[in-house]
């Protein structure tokens, strides 16, 4: 995720101000590097930098960026760390041609290379550098147009995209284009904006278009002029008034952060999955020929180590430990050259797992990270990475991160069972495949729960205490429900393996108790009904957590949440998660908490 503003107007001003103040607006999407490209005196002027908008705004004098036109950008580091080099807006050789984008270039290796042997220099790591390029191509050698040329460059390009593009060679307009990422034009009647969201320009107008995939745009300060760059068709699309309040628009509607990074999922699921991580043969190559392997995580991060220990069992023949940070203490006489350490962070920030890596590092061991904060201190510890590509994060209780962290574990698991021999190449292909479903799958747990979460909620709520239980995998679904229960809507939440419930905690339950049972139609169904019948005839009141369609379980229950049949059972602790993260939400939100704060946590835990 990344946040793009553009303003063309009537009148010169000082055009970097305004674009700051958009940028600010949109800093929840991303926030590791800030720029903009003006049009002043007919040239391209590029005013870019490392850091926050607050902090590049002190070190640029913003007031000096003057003009009619001026195009910015927030970045959420993608392809290439956090640097001045790989902020946007990038420009092709010459300079005249600027772009800024958000998204992700799917073939943007290829065409680089064609790029290159055409003798194009690049100055950056990013995908998005080879648009100006391309288009330059387009208008110096096949000699098109500006607009033109930039048709022809997004027909070409494979993934998602919104991009702007400002240059000299038509200093009175910006050109946009959009695939799957999103883009809206706002309207004044002395300027127009273009953005990736509404809060960028909702203190100026409420006039706002949307547009759809596969759509360009030329916006000048006149007005606006759609059309499908496939068919070259004219689009003709009245604005419409926004009624959001500004807050509400920067969690695009969702009442919070949390509820909407919960929505969220199906797309970073599937950013994921897109990206080919060239670090991922590499980071199994060196699991499957080691000879210890400590996983090591805090929080919600350990749940999803907890996972990749288990895959590691089982797909390279392997044992592997599952270390807490704050832990690690205890296995560090056991780390040496041989060692590989498999970190695993939303933020790469957390002190409790930096200070574990540095020590494992002074032994010799590898650090091979699974990490979402591009050139977050973890990834600088680290001899490989592979990114979770969810985007930001700002509710401070994970959730689309957890989810990255384990399909992160299937990644590399299902290497390791190629490797291994564990499962042969049709196996691994078939996997691959119901692997690319699981974003579809996330999409249609959340539509079927939502409103049933809300509903079990205001039951929820009025609780003090609670158990969840799991078996085999879905333990760990059973572990992140209960912190996610425990940390917003402040109820007692424990988690045990089901069949561990009878050893002691059992003694806790009388009548109309909450117990959650995470029961996937796997090997472990018949067991968890066993431990169902247990709990109810304490008096518990079973919330289950079902595939769609199994009355045998749903009978047992007071509550059900369904997950829709065609998920493999193999990945099912992904969407099993989807209903308690919901249920967690919808709670807090009836004990009039807010999930999005809640006391006593931080986003990032900084210290010992
Ligand atoms: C829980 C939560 C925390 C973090 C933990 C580790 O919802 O967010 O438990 O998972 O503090 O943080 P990272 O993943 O940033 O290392």
């Amino acid at each position: 995720m990344c946040g793009i503003v553009g303003i063309v107007q009537k009148q010169e001003t000082k055009i970097g101000k305004a674009i700051i103040e958009a940028l600010t607006k949109l800093e929840y999407r991303g926030y590791d590097s800030v720029g903009i490209a003006s049009i002043y005196d007919n040239k391209v002027i590029i005013t870019k930098d490392q850091g926050k908008i607050s902090e590049v705004s002190e070190r640029i004098d913003v007031n000096s960026i003057k003009g009619k036109i001026a195009i910015g950008h927030t970045r959420w580091a993608t392809h290439g760390p956090p640097s001045k080099e790989n902020a946007h807006p990038h420009v092709d050789c010459s300079g005249d041609i600027s772009v800024i984008h958000n998204g992700i270039i799917e073939n943007f290796q290829r065409l680089k290379e064609e790029l290159l042997e055409q003798g194009h220099v690049f100055q950056s790591e990013t995908d998005t550098e080879i648009i100006p390029h391309m288009i330059e191509q387009q208008v110096k050698k096949e000699g098109l147009a500006l607009k033109e040329a930039i048709i022809q460059v997004v027909k070409r390009l494979e993934g998602t995209f919104a991009i702007c593009v400002v240059s000299n060679l038509n200093p009175d307009r910006i050109y946009c284009a959009k695939r799957d990422s999103p883009l809206v034009i706002g309207i004044n009647t002395d300027r127009m904006f273009c953005a990736s969201d509404i809060p960028a320009f909702l203190n100026k107008t409420r006039k706002v278009v949307l547009l759809h995939d596969d759509e360009f745009v030329t916006l000048t300060s006149e007005g606006y002029d759609i059309i499908n760059f496939n068919t070259l068709e004219k689009v003709i699309r009245k604005p419409h008034i926004v009624s959001w309040k500004p807050e509400m628009a920067q969690k695009a509607g969702f009442p919070h952060f949390m509820l909407k990074e919960i929505h969220e999922q199906p797309h970073s699921l599937a950013d994921y999955v897109r990206i080919k991580q060239p670090s991922l043969t590499r980071i199994a190559e060196k699991i499957y020929n080691a000879e210890k392997i400590f996983l090591l995580a805090a929080g919600t991060a350990h749940y999803s180590t907890l996972t990749g220990e288990h895959l590691i069992r089982r797909f390279a023949k392997k044992s592997s430990s599952s270390i807490i940070a704050s832990e690690f203490e205890s296995v560090n006489s056991l780390i040496d050259e041989d060692t590989i350490i498999l970190p695993v962070s939303q933020s790469g920030e957390t002190m409790d797992t930096i200070m574990a890596i540095k020590s494992a590092k002074e032994q010799g061991a590898s650090i091979l990270s699974a990490v979402n904060v591009i050139g977050s201190t973890i990834t600088r510890h680290s001899d490989e990475v592979l990114y979770l590509y969810a985007g930001p994060e700002i509710g401070v209780a994970a959730t689309k991160t957890y989810t990255a962290q384990t399909i992160a574990m299937w990644d590399i698991g299902l290497e390791l069972g190629k490797l291994s021999g564990e499962i042969n190449n049709s196996e691994y292909s078939e996997a691959r495949k119901l692997y690319q479903q699981i974003p579809n799958i996330v999409k249609q747990t959340i539509v079927r729960n939502e409103a049933r979460a809300n509903h079990v909620a205001s039951w929820f709520a009025k609780k003090n205490s609670s158990f969840y239980l799991g078996r085999g995998l879905n333990l760990q679904t059973a572990n992140e429900g209960a912190l996610k229960m425990k940390e917003i809507a402040y109820i007692h939440s424990e988690s045990y393996p089901a069949g561990e419930s009878k050893h002691g905690p059992i003694a806790l339950v009388e009548e109309d108790y909450p117990v959650v049972f995470i029961t996937p139609q796997d090997y472990t169904h018949n067991r968890i009904i066993g431990n169902i019948m247990e709990m109810k005839a304490r008096g518990a009141a079973a919330t289950v957590v079902i595939e769609e369609g199994d009355r045998e379980i749903e009978e047992l229950s007071k509550w059900k949440f369904e997950i829709p049949q065609g998920y493999s059972e193999m990945f099912s602790t992904i969407p099993y998660v989807i209903p308690l993260q919901l249920l967690a939400y919808y709670t807090a939100v009836r004990r009039n908490l807010s999930p999005d704060m809640p006391r006593n946590l931080s986003k990032s835990v900084t210290v010992l």
